[in-house]
């Protein structure tokens, strides 16, 4: 029988996810199908009832349902209850099993483009503290960053954020007009806000402070060479574009409902950032 799989959101008609699971699925010569289903806020409960009945083995969730999700989920794994959003749910005899993948795309991909980089050299300054500020600060912790500066223009949200994660006393808030200065002696920093993706406002940002030897960052992917990026280039960073996080988030949730580990190959990079 044909392994079926989605990503529902609203509005998802622009997701990559599609892509990528589909061409995971021909690569691995599998019977399946990857979709993108439009589910509304009011329609949440409902068009998930539908997928079970519909026999789908999974879907990912994305914006604006990953927080909802976690009250409609039967179990939740360790790490998204952490984060506090469910990105990926397997269908088990009718029971929702919701996990978090972002933190493992995030971290995975700093791996694959920067293997030299250890975790555990420094501070890391984050910007933003919405959905994927929380993926990766747990990500960041998990893996033995010493301390992060969390920097947010409502600094309520960083205060909750820090208050909630792995490892609060590691975390410290910097106001938003402050983002410069942080940088001092910081070994990684990251762009998790929207600033800089296409149709948005440039993120403006002074690198004179960061030392030249620090990695930055940026999960935007649209454009894959934020204005951020190319500057930190400019000044002589190692940089590491958004496009892997989106693959590698991906590749657990396959795991999860075909039962094999896919690898992200350039192909794959490039049909996803075309
Ligand atoms: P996501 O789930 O992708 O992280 P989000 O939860 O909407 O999206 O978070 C967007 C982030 O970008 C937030 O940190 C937001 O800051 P606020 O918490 O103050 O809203 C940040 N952001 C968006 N527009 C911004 C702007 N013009 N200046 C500064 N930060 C901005």
């Amino acid at each position: 029988m044909s392994i079926k799989a989605c990503v529902i959101g609203h509005p998802v008609v622009h997701s990559k996810s599609p892509l990528i699971h589909n061409y995971w699925i021909k690569q691995h010569d599998l019977d399946g199908n990857y979709e993108a289903v439009d589910i509304s806020c009011e329609g949440l409960e409902n068009g998930i009832r539908d997928l079970v009945e519909k026999d789908y083995r999974g879907f990912n969730v994305t914006i604006p349902h990953k927080e909802s999700m976690m009250n409609l989920c039967d179990e939740i794994d360790e790490t998204a209850r952490q984060i506090g959003a469910v990105n990926t749910v397997v269908i088990d005899d009718g029971r929702l099993k919701g996990s978090n993948t972002d933190a493992f795309g995030f971290i995975e991909n700093i791996r694959n483009e920067e293997p030299g980089f250890s975790f555990a050299a420094g501070s890391v300054v984050v910007l933003g503290s919405g959905g994927a500020a929380k993926a990766v600060v747990h990500g960041l912790l998990e893996h033995g960053v010493p301390e992060i500066f969390l920097v947010n223009r409502t600094k309520e949200k960083a205060l909750i954020l820090a208050e909630s994660c792995l490892a609060p006393d590691k975390v410290s808030i910097v106001d938003w007009e402050e983002r410069s200065k942080i940088l001092e002696g910081a070994a990684m920093l990251v762009n998790t806000t929207s600033l800089g993706m296409d149709g948005q406002a440039a993120l403006s940002l002074d690198f004179a402070l960061l030392p030249r030897d620090a990695l930055v960052t940026d999960i935007v992917y649209a454009p894959l060479h934020t204005e951020l990026l190319k500057s930190a280039k400019s000044n002589g960073h190692k940089i590491v574009t958004g496009i892997g996080m989106l693959l590698h988030q991906a590749r657990p949730a396959f795991k999860s409902w075909y039962g094999i580990m896919p690898e992200v190959s350039e192909e794959l990079e490039n049909m996803v950032r075309s």
